[in-house]
């Protein structure tokens, strides 16, 4: 695209959302007050990741409530953030866990998710992992491939615990799932439900994942019925897990993924259903994107032409999403301006070539010391920040009922020396 395009369109979205880029009317748009942003910096210091309790409950009942079919469980996938204080919000209130890696379930059950509510959806585990998933107790487990299947049945079969788990495919249909690496074709069902039985197991799942941060529901919604009819090939089908890849719309003015609409259609097909086939839906970053804000304050400013550069005391390394992975990131800031807004590049603290928060944003004229906020990154946000470029880790904090809660400490450098060993 053209930059000349690029700004149009920027400073397009900038007034459909902000009003008027001269009036600065950014108000309606702020997570909380500038004083209260400030009072936080004082207390925990910059950069600080602030999670929002209210947003989040919000967001879980909204989806909660949009599936009215009475056999639905829902999971959250904690591969987009493993705060344990976070994941005791879903389990409050009732949501279970979808789990990627052995790491994911470790977290849950150190969170007081029960075995049970432990639902693994995930790939390529070594046989040490397989067996230590069986003793935590996890009863539902989707495999990626015949081989992992095979894995697990051979783990079973010198397994002492005392119960059998609930075993389940991922669906790999490109048409419906698209180019990925993950999951079985149907073709293969009978091969996966020969080697259930040779153990005495039964292969009473399917899961289909769409892809990921997908906001066209209809993505979604018209495959449902595809979706139903390959599970009906399984003999022994007992439940349908769907999820995640359910879109947010971090660029707010763009279309947003309709949870009614979704929970509604779904939920009408899996009534009509002779039996009651359990529904699992695994919301991921639709769950916990929007209740988080990263604060950071501005430790430089110059101006190349007619661009503003703004310096921050974060890095990609503790938000890696908007540069690293391409994605999209709204900046706020609280700095009134008597000016209009000019193109703004937002960098961080390293020179690291893709060290940029946002590039061609709209921003007033900032100034040392200010704050700004970095919307919508409470999933792949901290789960995804790293000791790259050596920065320790920002802290974590929690509002709450209006007070704030230190949820995860910030880091000092002792952390880079973490398991290294002097010679
Ligand atoms: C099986 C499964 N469920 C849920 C998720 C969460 O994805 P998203 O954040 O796109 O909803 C993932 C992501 O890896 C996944 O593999």
């Amino acid at each position: 695209m053209e930059i000349s395009e690029k700004m149009e369109r920027l400073e397009k979205n900038y007034e459909s959302r902000f009003g008027n880029k001269e009036s600065n009317s950014l108000s309606s748009y702020f997570p909380f007050s500038e004083e209260l942003a400030q009072e936080l910096l004082n207390i925990y210091d910059s950069p600080l990741y602030v999670y929002q309790a209210d947003i989040l409950n919000k967001t879980i009942r909204r989806i909660t409530k949009a599936f009215l079919y009475p056999h639905t469980q829902f999971r959250f996938a904690s591969v987009t953030n493993g705060n344990i204080s976070l994941l005791q919000i879903f389990c409050a209130a009732g949501w279970g866990l979808h789990a990627n890696t052995p790491g994911d379930i470790y977290l849950g059950l150190q969170a007081g998710f029960s075995p049970e509510q432990i639902v693994y959806s995930g790939s390529n585990l070594n046989r040490a992992e397989m067996e230590q998933v069986l003793n935590w107790g996890v009863k539902t487990l989707n495999l990626d491939s015949i081989a992992q299947l095979q894995l697990c049945c051979e783990v079973y079969k010198s397994f002492t615990g005392s119960f059998s788990p609930r075993l389940g495919l991922r669906l790999n249909l490109p048409e419906i799932t698209g180019d990925s690496r993950i999951g079985v074709r149907p073709e293969e069902f009978a091969d996966a439900i020969a080697l259930t039985s040779e153990v005495g197991l039964k292969l009473s799942g399917l899961h289909f994942y769409r892809g990921t941060g997908t906001n066209a529901t209809a993505a979604f919604t018209n495959v449902i019925d595809q979706v139903i009819a390959i599970a009906k090939l399984l003999p022994d089908w007992e439940y349908l897990d769907f999820g995640g890849g359910f879109g947010y719309p971090y660029n707010h003015e763009s279309a947003a993924f309709n949870w009614e609409k979704f929970g509604t259609e779904l939920s009408d097909r899996m009534s009509c259903l002779e039996t009651n086939i359990e529904l699992i839906v695994e919301p991921g970053r639709a769950a916990i994107a929007g209740c988080a804000t990263l604060l950071a304050k501005v430790v430089s400013v110059k101006w190349q032409s007619e661009k503003q550069i703004v310096g921050l005391d974060t890095t990609v390394a503790n938000l890696s999403v908007p540069a690293v992975h391409g994605g999209y990131r709204e900046i706020i800031t609280w700095k009134k301006s008597e000016s209009e807004n000019y193109l703004t590049d937002v960098c961080g603290n390293t020179t690291y070539s893709r060290d940029y928060l946002s590039r061609n944003c709209y921003l007033p004229v900032l100034e040392i010391g200010n704050i700004i906020g970095i919307l919508d990154v409470g999933a792949y946000g901290y789960a995804m920040s790293s000791h790259f470029l050596h920065r320790p880790k920002p802290a974590e904090v929690l509002l709450k009922n209006d007070t704030h809660y230190l949820i995860r400490k910030r880091e000092d450098y002792s952390v880079l020396l973490s398991n290294q060993l002097f010679k």
